[in-house]
């Protein structure tokens, strides 16, 4: 089982000193207990996908304890600094552009260009996220396809050993998970309705705000999908060798992999070649998948071969986001 501290001063530090180690503390806020670790650690990011079972690499809530800190990730706008200024601490997210070189890990952000923030009306969770300096990844801290946890008990349940730490603050005020309004286009549209409604979103933002009724855990239709990051260059999967002019996204030892026409993998160049996880470790390859995709995601290259990834633990949603990245390539029948 988790333990389960209360958030003074030791239970702070402790789920501080975890955080800080790359492991995942279960985080009351005002509206749900959220599932949390260091944003800007890839590896610590991929313990949450492990941990929830999530079948695919969904974009994550970065949370943070102020405007400001918020402000160094994203590229805020007229409407964001409204919005913040009217809801925050509070039950609003807001999705917005990521700033050049926003340190959030791209797991996190499930590669897109866009990040979500939010500043939580929590004593304790503010007071975690400051002390730990960094802001935090924190999902609801249900395993994937159950209801939101609010109480710490839900959350020690749920993960067990998963997660180290609970930190137990009773039941959550609003019960529900924060409204998440997009400012990223041309028009306001709220993804999942929350606490905070379109209307009192409007009346702050000085103009009519939409509802997208996507059930972005559950697209119904493809308009109402989440976007997701596509490489432009096509991805080829379980490539056991390479066509010559394609790019090598490895996972584990490449010494014996061949070019067709001659040559071996292991000599390409550089800017060729990208490689998951030497060791065939998942979480690691996990943490690197969308920084790495993006790396041999240009037009010299003719396709991304990518080495099979066994479908085990993050193997599961790592394949998941490979083979969608194949079929809008047209490339998921060819091998
Ligand atoms: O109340 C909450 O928001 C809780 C607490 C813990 O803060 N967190 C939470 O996180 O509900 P999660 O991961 O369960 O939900 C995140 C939502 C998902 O619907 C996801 O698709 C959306 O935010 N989201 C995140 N980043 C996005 C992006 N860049 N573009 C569009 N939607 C995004
Ligand atoms: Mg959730």
């Amino acid at each position: 089982m988790s333990r389960i501290m209360v958030p003074n001063m030791a239970g702070i530090e402790e789920a501080v000193r975890i955080l800080k180690d790359g492991g995942l503390v279960g985080l009351p806020t005002e509206t749900v207990y959220g599932l949390a670790a260091n944003a800007l650690d890839g590896g610590a990011v991929a313990k949450i996908f492990a941990a929830k079972g999530r079948p695919q690499f969904n974009p994550l809530i970065i949370h943070c304890h102020n405007f400001d800190q918020a402000a160094e990730l994203v590229e805020m706008n007229a409407g964001a600094r409204a919005a913040a200024e009217a809801f925050w601490p509070g039950p609003l997210t807001l999705i917005l552009p990521r700033k050049a070189g926003c340190p959030v890990s791209d797991l996190a952000g499930a590669g897109l260009s866009t990040l979500a923030v939010r500043v939580p009306k929590h004593e304790a969770a503010l007071a975690v996220i400051k002390a730990a300096g960094v802001p935090l990844a924190a999902p609801s801290a249900n395993k994937s396809g159950s209801l939101s946890a609010t109480t710490p008990q839900h959350v020690a349940e749920a993960f067990g050993d998963e997660v180290e730490l609970v930190l137990a603050a009773g039941a959550c005020a609003v019960g529900l998970e924060s409204t998440v309004l997009d400012l990223s286009g041309d028009a306001p549209v709220v993804l999942r309705p929350g606490a905070v409604s379109a209307e009192e979103l409007s009346e702050v933002l000085g103009r009519a705000v939409g509802y997208d009724h996507g059930d972005h855990d559950a697209p119904k239709s493809p308009g109402q999908t989440l976007k997701h990051y596509a490489p432009a260059v096509p991805v080829r999967i379980n490539a056991i060798d390479l066509l010559p002019g394609e790019a090598l996204l490895a996972f584990g030892p490449i010494k014996f992999m061949g070019i067709r026409g001659g040559g071996a993998a292991k000599d390409l160049p550089e800017d060729s070649l990208r490689n998951l996880s030497e060791a065939g470790d998942l979480h690691e390859a996990a943490a690197n998948l969308f920084s790495m995709m993006r790396a041999l995601d240009r037009p010299g290259h003719k396709a991304i071969a990518v080495m099979n990834i066994p479908e085990t633990g993050l193997g599961v949603a790592i394949n998941d986001r490979l083979r969608r990245a194949a079929r809008a390539s047209g490339f998921d029948r060819l091998d």
